[in-house]
């Protein structure tokens, strides 16, 4: 992230003033690097296991912006969608049918029918769904996704989706539901799918490696002739400075372990599939505003900005930490402050008693490890414009997405 701020600070044309404040900045490099990361996962297992296809599936709602895409897909990775949106998207940067899986929860028939004529697998995360799948496309392959009831990953209780408590997948105790369902309309379960959750480190490595192993148990003792799995997604990257990066390695040889046991008892199995999201965009983003007030009330400093909870509502939905900096003015005092937007709410809060040098209004400001559900999780929230999205490159940069105006936001309204 220092390169990608060296980049900014090269640069020798204000950024905010050409595309606009506030800015959704990713470094080339970096994206480019953890697709690359990601590449050499799948090889390991690959090479490891052997016979058996490891596909990674960039999860596009992390950050579906077809210059990122364009990179996962020169690295060889897949894509999962969730909307017809991504699909569209998805297959506009040139994946193939085979390249793209849909995962969705609670679609409508005419989403379902989409997605059969686009020729994407589809993964259904609840009987009523197969049901309602199977009333419109009888004698057609599935994938389920399965809630294996381990305690699941994730930052956050919002964001962690096996146990007892989610909406998403299938339990143990309904799967027999689930076969008489799919039998009724002669659908043919292929692939069996989990997901427990975003974002663990190499301390949550474990729960996840338990949740693998008890989705596999499922699988063997109650799926015949299945021919994909899906590990999901999770992979997590460091957001606190204290935080380590993940060691992809250490899966690497707990899954080789694992995986390898499992098809030896269970020889149908060809392919299994990986779903990660944040792991590939995020310590690229940058997020960058302008210090627009600043003020000193009740014994505690407030540092107003342009960065609005609608611009990055993780922090003001997850409590999420962002590092934040100052572009310049780093010489300045140090200070205790609340770094918030321009929303008006008391939550549009980015960071709480934060450790900053004391800026000045006009100011450039950071919000480190923008990449992932940044952009993507974005919103007009009172009438705000979604910012432009650039990539940065050693030398130079490129406007991957406009801001918006105010004629766009208007264009839908039936006056
Ligand atoms: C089904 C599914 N797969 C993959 C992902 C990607 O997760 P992450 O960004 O944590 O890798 C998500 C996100 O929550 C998801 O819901």
């Amino acid at each position: 992230m220092e390169k990608t701020v060296e980049k900014i600070r090269k640069n020798n044309e204000n950024l905010l003033e050409k595309y606009g404040s506030p800015l959704y900045i990713y470094d080339y490099d970096i994206l480019e690097e953890m697709c690359k990361q990601m590449a050499g996962f799948k090889n390991n297992i690959e090479n490891r296991i052997g016979n058996i296809k490891i596909n990674m599936h960039y999860s596009t709602k992390a950050n579906s912006n077809p210059a990122i895409l364009k990179i996962v897909k020169d690295t060889g990775l897949c894509v999962d969608c969730m909307s017809p949106f991504e699909l569209s998207i998805n297959k506009k940067c040139g994946f193939k049918n085979d390249q793209i899986l849909y995962v969705c929860n609670n679609i409508d028939k005419n989403e379902m029918n989409m997605v059969y004529d686009s020729n994407v697998l589809i993964c259904l995360d609840s009987i009523s769904q197969v049901e309602t799948w199977g009333m419109i496309h009888p004698n057609t392959e599935i994938m389920v996704r399965i809630n294996p009831g381990t305690n699941g990953v994730g930052h956050n209780k919002k964001v962690i989706t096996s146990g007892k408590i989610t909406k998403f997948g299938i339990t143990e105790s309904n799967l027999p539901e689930l076969f008489e369902t799919a039998n009724r309309y002669h659908l043919k379960i292929i692939g069996v799918h989990q997901h427990l959750g975003s974002l663990f480190l190499d301390d949550k490595i474990t729960d996840y490696i338990d949740g693998v192993k008890e989705s596999l148990r499922i699988i063997k003792k109650y799926f015949n002739n299945i021919r994909i799995i899906d590990l999901g997604g999770g992979f997590g990257v460091p957001y606190y400075e204290y935080e380590n990066k993940l060691d992809l390695s250490k899966i690497e040889n707990e899954l080789v372990n694992v995986l390898s046991k499992f098809i030896y008892d269970y020889p149908s199995v060809e392919e299994f599939k990986f779903e990660p999201g944040r792991f590939i965009p995020c310590e690229s983003g940058i997020l960058m505003g302008t210090v627009t007030a600043i003020k000193y009330e009740n014994h505690v400093w407030w540092i107003g900005t342009d960065i609005g909870m609608n611009q990055l509502v993780r922090p003001s939905m997850y409590d999420s930490y962002h590092k934040v900096s100052l572009l310049n003015n780093t010489d300045s005092e140090e200070i205790i402050a609340n770094i918030c937007g321009n929303i008006c709410e008391s939550g549009d809060i980015i960071a709480k008693n934060r450790k900053i040098n004391l800026p000045s209004v006009g100011d450039t400001i950071l919000i480190h490890n923008a990449g992932a559900y940044g952009y993507s999780m974005a919103s007009n929230y009172t009438g705000r414009l979604r910012p432009a999205e650039i990539m940065i490159y050693d030398k130079n940069e490129k406007l991957i997405r406009k801001r918006e105006t105010i004629e766009y936001l208007e264009s839908n309204i039936v006056w």
